[in-house]
């Protein structure tokens, strides 16, 4: 017998990736921090990310139909902190990074993030407290300096994630195992049965 407790069914996954995003809003970048994200499809390359009804930057996702994603490494993680304290309604937060644009126009993105992408809206599902904006990316952007032979490298890029609800950021943590080959010993030995 599993001694399993049950707990209330509002929860998160934990741990979560801690993104900043972008848009135009009322003729100005704005940036919400947003942890209810996460990669959909893959071709056409799909992110989606859960924005509450009441955010300012929807608005500005709405009206353009386009939006960046940016990653933040740990070192900035006061100023992403801030951006998800603070509404773009209240104050502005477009002098916070240096704003770079790429092939679209209302889609700011952050020069300081390792990784950013510019999308376009390619749906948005109406969901009771937020809307699930599905973003189609155009294009990608790095620098050379987070690349290990050609690839983005997680330690180079340093990213960091939420844990909900002891509402904390971590950075990565032990390298654990080689994804899609740790697994192969027990294909392996399930076949020889
Ligand atoms: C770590 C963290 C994660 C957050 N994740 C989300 C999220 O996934 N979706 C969302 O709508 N708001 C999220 N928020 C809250 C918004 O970032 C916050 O309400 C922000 O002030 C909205 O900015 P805006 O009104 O300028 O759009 C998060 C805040 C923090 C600090």
């Amino acid at each position: 017998m599993l001694s399993k407790i049950e707990i209330p069914p509002r929860i998160s996954p934990y741990p979560m990736q801690v993104v900043l995003v972008g848009a135009t809003v009322n003729d100005k970048p704005n940036f919400l921090t947003a942890a209810w994200m996460n990669r959909l499809n893959g071709s056409p390359p799909l992110w989606g990310v859960a924005i509450g009804k009441k955010q300012y930057t929807l608005e500005g996702i709405k009206e353009h139909q386009v939006f960046s994603i940016n990653i933040p490494s740990a070192d900035l993680v006061e100023k992403v902190d801030y951006c998800g304290i603070v509404s773009g309604r209240n104050a502005d937060k477009s002098k916070l990074f240096n704003i770079f644009y790429g092939k679209l126009t209302n889609a700011p993105m952050i020069g300081e993030c390792p990784l950013a992408v510019e999308c376009k809206v390619f749906d948005i599902v109406d969901l009771p407290s937020t809307a699930l904006v599905l973003g189609e990316i155009v294009a990608a952007h790095t620098e050379e300096r987070f690349l290990t032979d050609g690839k983005i490298d997680p330690l180079k890029a340093n990213p960091f994630v939420l844990t909900m609800p002891d509402n904390s950021y971590w950075t990565l943590g032990d390298r654990l195992a080689d994804a899609f080959q740790v697994g192969k010993r027990l294909k392996h030995d399930s076949m020889s049965d």
